[in-house]
């Protein structure tokens, strides 16, 4: 068992917790601060401990001086404000004097949140390389180090795996929850049922690796539906293709035909547009210009008989193209048979979870992880440095 914040005597400490504000943003706007509402319980249980607060976080990638800009935890900082109704202080910087200053002059109570960690990648990448000198640094700003992070668990950065490497540390609640929910998929009852989509198989051969030998059913959906079909020799037209992992999907089928339910009818148009024309196919009709867009109701209902008696769900990528409205009917419809008949349903983070909260259901899914790559390493069964690193309880 991971030490958590609980573990420790918060008051008059300077208690730097690592967070995932790593939030969608589009035009300078957050489009879902799903991210920062999960991330309150482990802040508010600090402030209300007597600590002095110091927030660290990534947002995107930073490769160039130009990422800097639209790139900046202000944005976050004003909207967690609101979020706590508090006064967030907040920082064009996370290195140098004015840092050490403002850390120095905390109060028990008060919060400060630093520039994004990715702003040190610019300086030879010593965020994303786990620079050594550089999370010495930040451990020296406090006294007891926090990681509530999960969406970035996988990675081994300074700002995780750096700090957690000088100081006292522990796990936030957040970290807490995502992995109490993950931990059910050790022993899950069975039926385990895996539904997968998204467009690459190349992104999920991990998982599908090493959960077809433990699910009794893995439902492919999205557009890598359409690399299983063409390795089944079906014409798929102009449908997204991974012609590299045609051997191993057919690998698969050809050890697993049993477990693996693929699509039997597809959605298709010539264009990925919302007013282009579709119609439904058999998969052994779709002609050479089509593209495959969301599964067809015949699949739909396929999918719904395998999780008619379904105890343990754990679903990664959508089923359609679900940012055009037309093409979300397969995602939509199967949130709704979960939901409606209350089967314990995990949602691995990312596309999946945008989508439930674009559809109104991501408040009626058993769980719905704010980490996409990091529930994808989990279901692979790799380590997570973020969460290595933290001290077991004694
Ligand atoms: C995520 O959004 O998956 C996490 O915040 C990690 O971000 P990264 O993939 O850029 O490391």
């Amino acid at each position: 068992m991971k030490k958590t914040i609980t573990d420790f005597d918060l008051k008059g400490k300077k208690v730097i917790i690592r967070v995932d504000f790593n939030v969608p943003m589009k035009e300078g706007k957050i489009l879902d601060d799903n991210r920062v509402r999960e991330s309150l319980p482990t802040i508010q249980y600090a402030l209300s401990h007597g600590a002095k607060v110091i927030l660290l976080s990534h947002l995107g990638r930073i490769k160039t001086e130009s990422d800097l800009k639209g790139n900046s935890l202000e944005i976050v900082a004003i909207d967690l404000e609101k979020l706590l109704g508090k006064k967030v202080t907040f920082l064009h910087t996370n290195i140098g004097t004015e840092v050490e200053e403002k850390v120095n002059h905390l109060k028990e109570g008060e919060i400060l949140l630093l520039e994004n960690t990715r702003y040190a990648d610019l300086d030879g990448k010593k965020e994303s390389s786990n620079d050594l000198e550089l999370g010495k640094y930040w451990a020296s700003l406090g006294d007891i180090f926090i990681n509530d992070a999960f969406g970035t668990i996988h990675r081994s950065h300074a700002s995780n795996v750096g700090i957690a490497s000088h100081l006292p540390n522990g796990i936030g609640f957040l970290v807490e929850k995502e992995l109490k929910a993950l931990s059910s998929l050790n022993k899950p009852e069975s039926p385990y049922i895996v539904i997968l989509g998204g467009k690459k198989v190349s992104d999920k051969l991990g998982v599908i690796k090493n959960l077809v030998t433990k699910a009794d059913k893995i439902i492919i959906g999205g557009a890598m539906a359409f690399t299983f079909l063409k390795a089944k020799n079906l014409e798929i037209g102009k449908s997204l293709v991974e012609d590299d992992f045609i051997p191993f999907c057919k690998e698969i089928l050809a050890n697993y035909s049993h477990k693996i339910i693929l699509p039997i009818d597809v959605i298709v148009s010539e264009k990925i547009e919302e007013n282009s024309n579709s119609i439904n196919r058999l998969v052994s009709d779709i002609q050479e210009n089509e593209i495959g867009l969301d599964l067809g109701p015949e699949t739909i209902e396929l999918i719904k008989q395998n999780l008619a008696e379904a105890k343990t769900v754990v679903w990664n990528g959508p089923l359609g193209y679900y940012e055009i409205e037309k093409y979300q009917l397969s995602t939509k419809e199967i949130l709704k048979y979960l939901t409606e008949k209350k089967i314990y349903t995990i949602l691995g983070g990312g596309d999946i979870v945008a989508a439930s909260s674009k559809l109104g259901y991501q408040d009626k899914i058993s769980h719905a992880s704010t980490g996409g790559g990091a529930t994808l390493e989990y279901l692979e069964g790799k380590q997570l440095p973020g969460l290595e690193v933290i001290e077991n309880k004694n």
